[in-house]
């Protein structure tokens, strides 16, 4: 199966309706159910997706889809124009994990840029080749969440590089720090989701980059932590940010 045709296919879809569906109160329901007909007219899936969380579409599934359908949903729906269609697949397994994401799909639903990847074949934007950017840590650019408890890390973190940016959509901010926008991603309040993230990291890895997560399985919704960085930081980052 072209799981890449599928995921554009679900993209085309949904951005095509995305101004109506933004108007509504029910948009991230909305949004999932358009997905899934676009997945069940496609094949066969064990689907763990935002809203509705685990379920199979068909008799045997091959496949694992890990969809969310609107990540950045805040953004979205207040007309700030950076939120995401975000669709990972893997090979299923009752032991399959975040990292066994092997295809990657994130399309901006706002600009319809589309970032992809496929395990050993590189990121792409728009099909063309997509690369981390190294720099030195103080002349990064990171994206970082944080929240109460963490806040002394986060302190290192900020005065350790050069800037700093939070924009709302994990698995957008992780595709931009693919492309060479920013040089690390990191969550500091274990408070992200496997279907938030699943997709994009795979485009990150694809890109070069480093990735460690505390390695959520891909059965149920759960949550995890992620520092996503350009090859060769994570140590430095890592120092910085340790309790
Ligand atoms: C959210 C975004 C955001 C992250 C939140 C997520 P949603 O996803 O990824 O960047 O900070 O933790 O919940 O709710 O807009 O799909
Ligand atoms: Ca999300």
């Amino acid at each position: 199966m072209n799981l890449l045709a599928v995921a554009r296919r679900a993209g085309r879809e949904l951005r095509e309706r995305m101004p109506e569906l933004a108007s509504s109160s029910r948009m991230d329901l909305l949004a999932e159910k358009l997905v899934l007909e676009v997945l069940r007219d496609s094949g066969e899936f064990f689907v763990l997706t935002e809203e509705r969380g685990a379920l199979t579409l068909g008799d045997e599934p091959e496949y694992i889809a890990v969809i969310d359908p609107v990540d950045g949903s805040f953004n979205a729906v207040h007309g700030i124009p950076f939120y995401a269609l975000s669709i990972g697949f893997a090979d299923r397994s009752p032991e399959a994990r975040v990292q066994d994401v092997h295809t990657g799909y994130v399309l901006n639903l706002h600009t319809g840029d589309e970032f992809e990847a496929e395990a050993g074949r590189g990121a792409r934007l728009n099909r063309r080749r997509i690369a981390c950017r190294r720099r030195k840590l103080e002349h990064s650019c990171i994206v970082t969440y944080c929240s109460p408890p963490g806040f002394r890390r986060l302190e290192r973190l900020v005065s350790g590089v050069k800037r700093v940016r939070t924009f709302g959509s994990a698995a957008l901010e992780l595709c931009h720090l693919a492309k060479g926008d920013f040089q690390a991603f990191i969550d500091l309040r274990g408070y992200l989701r496997n279907v938030d993230v699943a997709a994009a990291l795979r485009i990150v890895r694809e890109a070069g980059g480093h990735v460690s997560v505390d390695g959520a399985g891909l059965g149920r919704i759960e949550r995890l932590s992620v520092l996503a960085c350009c090859s060769g930081m994570e140590d430095e980052l890592r120092r910085l940010i340790q309790p």
